[in-house]
C-alpha cells in the first residue's frame, strides 16, 4: 500500500510517500519539509497568514519532490492522506484542498487526517508497537496525556489547561530575548545554568488528575527576570535551567499520574511513547525514561525528524485508517480545532 501524505496545519510545509505491508510494517519512500521558521522569525511566532500564503507557494513543488524522491507516480497510490486538522485553518484548507484535487484527478480514495492522530500512530511506523500504549503529545499546541487502544480509538487522560509545554518554552525564551523558536535556545542556554538558582513553582504537583499548567511557572520566570534586569548571560542560563527543572519536574509528576490512570482503567501500556517537538528536549528525555523505569513500562521517542511536524506521519496515519477500509469523501471539512 502506498500512501502520499500531506502536512499544513502550522508552519511546515510537508508532503511524503510511505509504503505499508501486509504484516502492518512500514517504510518511509520520501519525508521532504519544508521548515518556514525564517519567514515568521522576524516576528517573534507563526503569522498564520504568511503560513498560509507559504503553504500555497511551495506546496505543489514539495508533493512532486515527494513523489519523485519516493520514485512512485499519482496513478499507483492506494490513497492521499491530508492533514485536515487541528491547525492554522488557512494552512489546512490549502493541504486538504490539494489532497482532494489529486484524489478526485487520479480517482484515489481520500483519507482526512486528524493531525493529532498522526502523532499518535506514528511510533508504529518505526517500531513493532502493538496496541494499547500511552502517548505524551508535548509540542508547541500541544500538551496531552492520551490512551491510544486502536486506531481511532483514544482516551485523553490529561491536557494543559492552559498553555502548551512548548509554547511556555517559546514565551520564556521571548521574554529573556533568545531568538524564535525558543525551545531549542532555552535548552541550550540552560545546559549552563544552575538550575537551583532560583526556586520556581511546580505546577499541579501531587494533584490527583493529570493535567498540566504552565502559564503560573511561565510568569514566575517574568518577574523574576524584571527584576533582575539588566540581565547578565548567566542569570538567562540560570533563569533557563531553573525554569526548565521546574517543567520537569511537573511533567514528570503528571505523567506518573497518567500512567497510573491508563492502568487502572485499560491494565498496563506496551509502552510511554512521546512525540512532538519538545519530546526532542535531551533534558526532558531523561525525565521521561526515569517515569517509564518507574511505572515499568518501556519509553519510545521516534526521532527527531519524526517528533517534529512531516507529511510521514500523515501519510501513515493515512495508511492505517486505509488499512481499516476508513476513507473521507470530498466533503471533509477542514478544521481548526478536532479533539482527539
Ligand atoms: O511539534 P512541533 O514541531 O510543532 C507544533 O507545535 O505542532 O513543536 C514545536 C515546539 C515549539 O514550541 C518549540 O519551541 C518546541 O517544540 N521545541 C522544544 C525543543 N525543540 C522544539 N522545546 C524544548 N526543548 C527543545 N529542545
Ligand atoms: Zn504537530
Amino acid at each position: 500500500m502506498l500512501v502520499l501524505g500531506i502536512e499544513t496545519t502550522c508552519d511546515e510545509t510537508a508532503a511524503a510517500v510511505i509504503e505499508r505491508q501486509p504484516d502492518g510494517s512500514g517504510k518511509i519512500l520520501s519525508n521532504i519539509v519544508h521548515s518556514q521558521i525564517s519567514d515568521h522569525a522576524p516576528y517573534g511566532g507563526v503569522v498564520p497568514e504568511i503560513a498560509a500564503r507559504a503553504h500555497i507557494d511551495l506546496l505543489d513543488g514539495i508533493v512532486g519532490r515527494a513523489m519523485k524522491d519516493a520514485d512512485v507516480n499519482f496513478a499507483q497510490l492506494s490513497g492521499v492522506a491530508a492533514a485536515a486538522g487541528p491547525g492554522l485553518i488557512g494552512g489546512v484548507i490549502v493541504g486538504l484542498t490539494t489532497a482532494k484535487a489529486i484524489a478526485m484527478v487520479h480517482d484515489t480514495p481520500l483519507v482526512a487526517v486528524n493531525h493529532l492522530e498522526a502523532h499518535a500512530l506514528t511510533p508504529r511506523l518505526t517500531t513493532a508497537l502493538a496496541f494499547p500504549y500511552c502517548l505524551f503529545l508535548v509540542s508547541g499546541g500541544h500538551t496531552q496525556i492520551v490512551a491510544v487502544l486502536g486506531v481511532g480509538h483514544y482516551v485523553r487522560l490529561g491536557t494543559t489547561v492552559d498553555d502548551a509545554m512548548g509554547e511556555a518554552f517559546d514565551k520564556v525564551a521571548k521574554m529573556l530575548g533568545l531568538p524564535y523558536p525558543g525551545g531549542p535556545q532555552v535548552e541550550r542556554a540552560a545546559s549552563g545554568g544552575d538550575p537551583k538558582r532560583f526556586a520556581f513553582p511546580r505546577p499541579m504537583l501531587g494533584r490527583p488528575d493529570a493535567n498540566f499548567s504552565l502559564s503560573g511557572l511561565k510568569t514566575a520566570v517574568r518577574n523574576e527576570a524584571s527584576r533582575l534586569i539588566p540581565l547578565e548571560e548567566q542569570d538567562i542560563a540560570d533563569l533557563c535551567a531553573s525554569f526548565q527543572a521546574a517543567a520537569l519536574e511537573s511533567t514528570a509528576d503528571r505523567l506518573s499520574v497518567g500512567l497510573r490512570l491508563f492502568e487502572e482503567q485499560f491494565g498496563p501500556p506496551h509502552a510511554l511513547v512521546a512525540a512532538g517537538g519538545v519530546a526532542s528536549n535531551q533534558a526532558i528525555r531523561g525525565a521521561l525514561q526515569a517515569v517509564a523505569a518507574k511505572a515499568q513500562t518501556t519509553l519510545i521517542i521516534p526521532p527527531p525528524a519524526l517528533c517534529t511536524d512531516n507529511g510521514a506521519m500523515i501519510a501513515w496515519a493515512g495508511a492505517e485508517r486505509l488499512a481499516l477500509g476508513l476513507t473521507d469523501t470530498m466533503e471533509a471539512p477542514p478544521r481548526a480545532r478536532w479533539l482527539l
